[in-house]
């Protein structure tokens, strides 16, 4: 996070003094920088200018209408996962043209709505395909495709976020995708597009992108040589970011992946002589550090450890508890005072996993002060939940010093809509 000036002990975010917006809207609290966000969008932009790019911000990160609003603005285009993703692009005036519905498990009325609202797919499975290309059919459209292909590339992350390995669930095994391809160009109303991988999240090593640049390019080549076309290439997202001091200081740019990939795709575009336009699907590098979680102390205890209890848990941010994740914690109302103590920031919720923070060095804390959870844009506010009853949090959207309101806290009334009481209980 870029350190802002700093007044009265207190944190300032996006110009904006964040005890003072906790007062205001209360906590827990998510609070996204408006202009971090255009920023790291910009960046991409910047990194890929030499060639025909677009890039399709993966909405499952964040699917703030507002966010995504700001990201239609500056020019993005999609990945959605589901109907829900689809239809919140669309109400933020992504085109059609630039979305890409994604997914390894797709309902009859997934592909319904795909093909009646003219956005592309990425297919999954030839079984997906067949189902893909009767629908159409039936419909009287045409639907524009890529199929998903298993890199079978391995990115030092987490294994929960590695999507590109021969065993993930995701993609078309590498030595299937052409005959694919092949059945794909055969099948009334489908139209082959693109070829489309995504090896993983959080990558800081980015050379394994250089890889999966070279294993995709080499498909494309053979999908030339057995006289098909393409318009893009998709090699999906996956930019880490430094949730770590130390990994701030390594963490890869856009330019850097631009550097890593450009070379590769361009090389084999002008060896086949084609045009072909190259799609990414950054979610996490774009989102992650424009949005910190603001969390009040409920209470200290001294214990076998020295525990902080929050009022935020795994319940709005599930990241350190779904793949043991690092957040920085700041004491956001004693950011001059000296880190003494070793605290474990733990959350409200009824389980002893839910941590938030273990073992961090923290000025002396006491019930009532303001907990900072710094990165916390991405996967945070999109995987949260209603566990334990405790409805969801607000997010508001600050700007050179000013604030708006993006998403109001769920009430109790939130907790109980759409449940039915069965009329024989009386
Ligand atoms: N494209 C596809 C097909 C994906 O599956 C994903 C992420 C992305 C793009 C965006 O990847 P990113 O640039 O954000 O790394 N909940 C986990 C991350 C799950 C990622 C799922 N797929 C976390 O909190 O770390």
């Amino acid at each position: 996070m870029i350190k802002e000036k700093e007044e009265n002990n207190h944190l300032f975010f996006g110009g904006m003094d964040v005890v003072e917006l906790a007062e205001r809207y209360g906590t827990p609290l998510y609070v996204t920088d408006e202009n971090k966000l255009r920023h790291n969008f910009k960046s991409y932009k910047e990194a890929f200018e030499t060639t025909d790019t677009d890039i399709y911000y993966a909405v499952k990160a964040n699917g703030n209408l507002a966010l995504l609003k700001i990201l239609a603005s500056e020019g993005a285009g999609a990945d959605v996962f589901s109907g829900g993703e689809l239809h919140l692009t669309k109400s933020a005036g992504i085109p059609v043209e630039k979305i890409l519905f994604n997914g390894n498990s797709k309902s009859e009325e997934d592909l319904r709505e795909t093909v009646e609202s003219g956005v592309k797919v990425s297919v999954d499975s030839l079984d997906e395909l067949r189902a893909l290309s009767a629908v159409a059919n039936e419909l009287g459209k045409v639907v524009e495709i890529a199929i998903r292909v298993n890199p079978d590339v391995s990115p030092e992350v987490n294994p929960k976020i590695a999507t590109g390995l021969k065993e993930s669930k995701f993609g078309i095994p590498f030595h299937d995708v052409i005959p694919v391809c092949e059945e794909a160009e055969k099948l009334p109303n489908v139209l082959l597009a693109g070829l489309h991988c995504h090896i993983g999240s959080q990558i800081l090593d980015i050379t394994v992108f250089g890889e999966a640049t070279e294993k995709m390019m080499a498909l494309v080549e053979r999908v030339y040589e057995r006289g098909m076309q393409l318009k893009f290439v998709d090699l999906g997202g996956g930019l880490g970011i430094g949730y770590r001091q130390e990994e701030k200081e390594i963490a890869p740019t856009p330019k850097d992946l631009a550097d890593i990939i450009l070379p590769g795709f361009e090389k084999k575009t002008h060896e086949l002589g084609i045009n072909l336009k190259l799609v990414l699907e950054p979610g996490r590098s774009i989102v992650g550090a424009t949005t910190i979680l603001l969390s009040r102390v409920n209470a200290v205890k001294r214990a076998d450890k020295n525990f902080v209890a929050i009022d935020a848990g795994f319940n709005l941010l599930i990241r350190p508890v779904m793949y043991d994740a690092y957040h920085e914690v700041v004491v956001a109302n004693k950011v001059n005072e000296r880190a003494s103590e070793l605290y474990t920031v733990v959350g409200p919720i009824c389980e002893a996993g839910d941590i938030i923070a273990k073992d961090r060095v923290l000025p002396e804390v006491e019930r009532g002060d303001l907990v900072a959870i710094l990165d916390a844009g991405a996967y945070g506010f999109s995987m949260s939940s209603q566990y334990n009853g405790r409805p969801r949090c607000a997010e508001v959207l600050v700007c050179n010093g000013k604030v708006d309101l993006i998403r109001s806290r769920e009430s109790i009334d939130d907790l109980i809509r759409n449940q039915e009481i069965p009329a024989r209980f009386g």
